[in-house]
């Protein structure tokens, strides 16, 4: 029989996970069926009791229902406990495994895509929200020289330092603290770019060769990778590797087995236009 999963939120019409698992599962050739399911605000649990019902196997979770799913899963992976946000779900003999791949996806892309060390560099990472703290342990278990997160409100950037302090070295700061440092790479997770808009972080910030990473993708650059581009960084991506790295990981941990992302990923930014 044909092993279900689905990608579940609100809205969902635009996903593109259901084309990124198909195309995986051709590759490796697994029988599964993967969908989009559109959740009423108010049903979520509801919806994944539905899937489950119906045989689902696994499901990634998306806006606005990463808060949800970890309160309904029964265990969580280490990575979803640290991120206090769960984007994948797995079903398995009654029991709800929690997992958080978006950190790991991030750190897929920017090694193996993008060719960025983290190990040994010093790295900044832009906002203190769900999308900033999905990927802090992950950021920090690639031992970096340093792990700095600036948030317009300093006070959230100092919160998750202190929710952070037992499993590494992070400092918080707000944004105009950040004057005369500089980084190696520097990360967005901010949501400014949904209202078009670069977080008005001081000028000088990116060193010689600094990598420019916008965790939201889009046609164009964002709004902070041209900021980025004008402000001098030597290199810049946004979030579509992400985007491809957190569903492979996903894959993985329900099929146990890890697809080559790279085809996806240029079949995705070809339709950008940018292959
Ligand atoms: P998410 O789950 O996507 O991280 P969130 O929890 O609402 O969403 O967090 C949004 C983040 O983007 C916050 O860090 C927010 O900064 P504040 O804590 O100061 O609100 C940041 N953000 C949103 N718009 C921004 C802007 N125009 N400039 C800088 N930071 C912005």
């Amino acid at each position: 029989m044909t092993d279900r999963y689905a990608v579940i939120g609100n809205p969902i019409a635009h996903s593109k996970s259901p084309r990124i698992h198909a195309a995986f599962a051709r590759q490796s050739a697994q029988d599964l069926d993967y969908r989009a399911i559109l959740a009423p605000l108010d049903g979520f649990a509801a919806a994944v009791a539905q899937f489950v019902a119906s045989g689902g196997r696994g499901m990634n979770v998306t806006v606005p229902f990463k808060l949800e799913a970890f309160a309904l899963a029964d265990r969580h992976t280490a990575r979803a406990e640290a991120a206090g946000a769960v984007n994948t779900l797995k079903f398995e003999q009654g029991e709800i495994l929690g997992d958080n791949t978006d950190g790991a996806g991030l750190v897929a892309d920017l090694l193996r895509n993008i060719g960025c060390p983290l190990a040994g560099n010093r790295l900044l990472l832009l906002g203190a929200g769900g999308a900033a703290r999905g990927v802090i342990l992950p950021l920090l278990d690639q031992s970096p020289a340093s792990l700095t997160v600036a948030n317009r409100t300093a006070s959230r950037a100092a919160q998750l330092r202190d929710a952070f302090a037992g499993h590494g070295n992070l400092a918080a700061l707000a944004f105009a603290e950040l004057a005369g440092q500089q980084f190696d790479v520097v990360i967005n997770a901010t949501s400014a770019s949904l209202a078009g808009a670069a977080p008005a972080i001081p000028p000088g910030l990116y060193a010689p060769g600094s990598t420019a990473y916008d965790m939201m993708y889009g046609r164009g650059l964002t709004p902070f990778l041209a900021a980025a581009q004008a402000q001098g960084a030597g290199r810049l991506a946004d979030g579509l590797g992400m985007l491809v790295e957190q569903a492979a990981e996903s894959f993985l941990l329900w099929r146990g087995v890890r697809p080559d992302t790279r085809p996806v990923l240029a079949e995705l930014a070809g339709e950008l236009h940018r292959a």
